[in-house]
């Protein structure tokens, strides 16, 4: 049979004109910052979802490089991929894993947290074999993970024989961003009271965590040794207090521009015709668009930064492209680049900004930018 001789792929070495610049250096900074709020306390700094879009590997790098004690991921996946990218510091996996897995992430050295009380007989069967560091997840108010109080006495056999493995007890706020702290601090005292039921039952956990990012900003620490930030570490927040602290935003989505064309008043743009230039302007187009996590519905509501000004994101986003109506007097060109994220969170495209004009969260605008963007890193 005659072999298929195929030429080697070719690759654009510019790509797509598209790109998410992260700086490094804010995100130690902000590192530095999280601990001060956090009064010293060691970070296990989360870079799930590909570090909320920043990029895993050198984000990660860069945090345990700034004295983080360990990264925090969603799934098995997601450890081995920082693994791989020679990350040698803790890795915890927060989603939990199946007994199957356990031999995989003992081999890479991977913290898992126990999320339920489903496998705790495989586990103790598993792990003197696969041995793996565990976290304990106590759902104290979050309904999502974690053993419930309840359960939790029933569960004290099993837990006494996984004791060797346990190195920590971990909870989730579900409302540290509420200005009424009441159901935050019922959390709190849900989680003392199961630390106290685990001590009586001899299994003392060295570290203790409950707080994500907004617990930092807003002192609900307690006992903890550790916290869990991970927002709050691309410079974003949703709170004031992130704003006080200094946090600085990590990430600019900058697009180039493609084309750039003069249309007359009454020309209409895009799909479904949403927007008629009402008087003569110039469009430029963007290879940006939802395909890349770009939000559909910013179309006739965003702006972008060009030349220390903002312009309108005029007609629907498409998956590849957006379309931005400039003055005709506007110097603009085919390699200009526009900012569609800025890092800077007083301007009107910050993410922070963009978020609440879309009702949502900045996670969700970060978390969203797809792979197929590149990822420059500053500094290298
Ligand atoms: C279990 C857990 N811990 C910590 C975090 C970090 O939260 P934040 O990004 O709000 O700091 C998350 C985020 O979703 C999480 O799911």
């Amino acid at each position: 049979m005659n072999e298929q001789h195929l030429e080697p792929l070719k690759r654009h070495p510019e790509g797509r004109a598209l790109r998410a610049e992260v700086d490094l250096g804010r995100i130690a900074r902000n590192l530095g910052r999280v601990r001060a709020a956090a009064g010293g306390r060691e970070i296990w700094a989360v870079v799930k979802a590909n570090a909320y879009g920043h990029g895993a590997v050198p984000v990660g790098r860069a945090l345990a490089a700034a004295g983080a004690h360990g990264l925090a991921v969603s799934s098995l996946e997601e450890g081995l991929e920082l693994r791989q990218g020679s990350i040698e510091c803790p890795i915890l996996v927060l989603g939990g894993l199946r007994p199957e897995a356990l031999a995989a992430a003992s081999a890479e050295g991977l913290t898992i947290a126990l999320v339920g009380p489903e496998h705790l007989d495989d586990y103790a069967r598993i792990l003197p074999h696969h041995p793996v560091r565990l976290h304990l997840k106590l759902d104290t108010g979050m309904g999502r993970f974690g053993l419930l109080p309840s359960e939790l006495g029933a569960c004290l056999p099993q837990l006494e024989r996984l004791a060797p493995w346990i190195e920590g007890a971990m909870g989730h706020f579900a409302t540290a961003d509420d200005p009424d702290q009441g159901f935050a601090l019922r959390q709190r005292k849900v989680f003392d009271a199961c630390l106290s039921q685990l001590s009586d039952a001899g299994i003392h956990p060295p570290q203790r965590h409950h707080g994500n990012s907004d617990a930092c900003l807003r002192g609900l620490l307690d006992q903890d040794t550790h916290v869990r930030p991970g927002l709050a570490l691309y410079g974003l927040t949703t709170l004031p207090e992130g704003r006080t602290l200094g946090l600085e935003p990590a990430l600019e989505l900058v697009a180039e521009v493609a084309r750039v064309k003069a249309v007359s008043a009454g020309a209409t743009v895009g799909y479904g015709r949403t927007f008629v230039a009402p008087h003569p302007l110039q469009i430029a187009t963007l290879a940006c668009g939802y395909a890349d996590g770009y939000r559909r519905d910013l179309g006739n509501r965003a702006v972008v930064g060009f030349r220390g000004r903002t312009f309108p994101v005029v007609g629907r986003v498409s998956m590849d492209y957006l379309t931005v109506a400039l003055p005709l007097d506007l110097p603009v060109a085919p390699g200009d680049p526009m900012i569609l994220y800025s890092g800077d969170p007083a301007t009107a495209h910050s993410l922070e900004r963009l978020a609440q004009s879309l009702g949502t969260i900045p996670y969700e605008l970060t978390c969203a930018l797809h792979r197929r963007i590149t990822r420059r890193f500053f500094p290298n």
